[in-house]
């Protein structure tokens, strides 16, 4: 009886509370902070997961992007081959139309050729010694008096090609610089002019005119393009005219002006005949020159070649 009153009495002891409340709050707080601890858990998860789910929406942004840069770099690299193309396009049409204009240029040039040519007198560079007739009507397109100061005293009113008088006043105006008299004795001769000349050589030489003198129709005087020239120490008989300094300078410099020396030493038509000058062009004569030819050991065809520069 006494125990169980004793027992009655732990019951009512103060210490007894205090540790049965103690427990009671010991198990309380660990029950809340186990589901705290829960809480937090699954805070923390919840969290994870929209990180998670960030991180995937990101991610499937990202690749969406991706995709997008591609396809544009896809259409951009489209863009430059079209453009490629259209360069390469414009570039092939560009070079047609040159060729056409190259071709339409030189069918101009052509035919600006064929048309100067057929402008220019063939005759001019033709060879009439002897084995070429010139027709006893032919006369040169259009002559010009040469300036009296040129000519020889007494042998005024002579007459040159009007075309290539500018060359032959070039060509006496630099010998003058170059202290050279060169007169002109003889130039344009008329087919009727070349008969009396011819006929008064043969009264006086004979047979013998045909070495210095051509027969009508196969002068050189008669196309207007020749002159015979000398100095007036030496006068219009030209004796010794080929030891002249005068002779000496023309060698050096009548190609320049475009004339040559059609009777040199040894020719097989007539004597050397170093005041006789023809006016062929500047590019034949230097074309001679360089060559050491002559115009007639050239073959006419070659000198045919260069009949569209004759007055250049
Ligand atoms: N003296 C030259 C050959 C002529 O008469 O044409
Ligand atoms: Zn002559």
């Amino acid at each position: 009886m006494e125990k169980a009153h004793h027992n009655h009495d732990r019951k009512h002891d103060p210490v007894f509370y205090f540790i049965a409340v103690i427990a009671i709050i010991g198990v309380a707080a660990s029950s809340y902070l186990a589901v705290a601890r829960n809480d937090d858990k699954e805070k923390h998860l919840q969290d994870r997961n929209a990180l998670l789910q960030q991180l995937n929406n990101t991610k499937s942004n990202l690749t969406v992007a991706e995709m997008n840069i591609s396809e544009l770099e896809n259409e951009l690299n489209d863009i430059k081959e079209e453009l490629d193309d259209l360069a390469d396009d414009y570039r092939d049409e560009k070079n047609r139309n040159e060729d056409f204009e190259d071709q339409i240029r030189s069918l101009s040039g052509t035919l600006g050729d064929l048309d100067k040519l057929s402008k220019i007198d063939k005759e001019l560079l033709q060879k009439y010694s002897k084995v070429y007739f010139l027709n006893e009507n032919y006369i040169p397109e259009r002559l010009k008096q040469i300036d009296d100061k040129y000519i020889l005293e007494g042998k005024n009113d002579q007459y040159f090609h009007a075309n290539a008088i500018n060359h032959l006043e070039d060509l006496l105006n630099a010998a003058r610089r170059a202290g050279i008299d060169l007169k002109v004795v003889s130039a344009y001769r008329s087919f009727d002019e070349q008969v009396e000349v011819k006929g008064h050589h043969t009264q006086v030489y004979g047979e013998g005119a045909n070495a210095f003198s051509a027969d009508q129709g196969y002068s050189e005087h008669q196309l207007g393009t020749t002159v015979d020239l000398t100095v007036p120490a030496v006068g219009g008989t030209y004796e010794s005219f080929a030891q002249t300094e005068a002779y000496e300078w023309l060698l050096d410099n009548a190609y320049k002006y475009g004339f040559i020396l059609s009777y040199p030493e040894d020719n097989t038509f007539y004597i050397f005949e170093p005041w006789h000058w023809r006016f062929v062009g500047t590019d034949l004569a230097r074309h001679l020159d360089r060559n050491n030819e002559t115009f007639y050991t050239m073959e006419q065809r070659d000198i045919d070649e260069y009949l569209l520069e004759l007055f250049d």
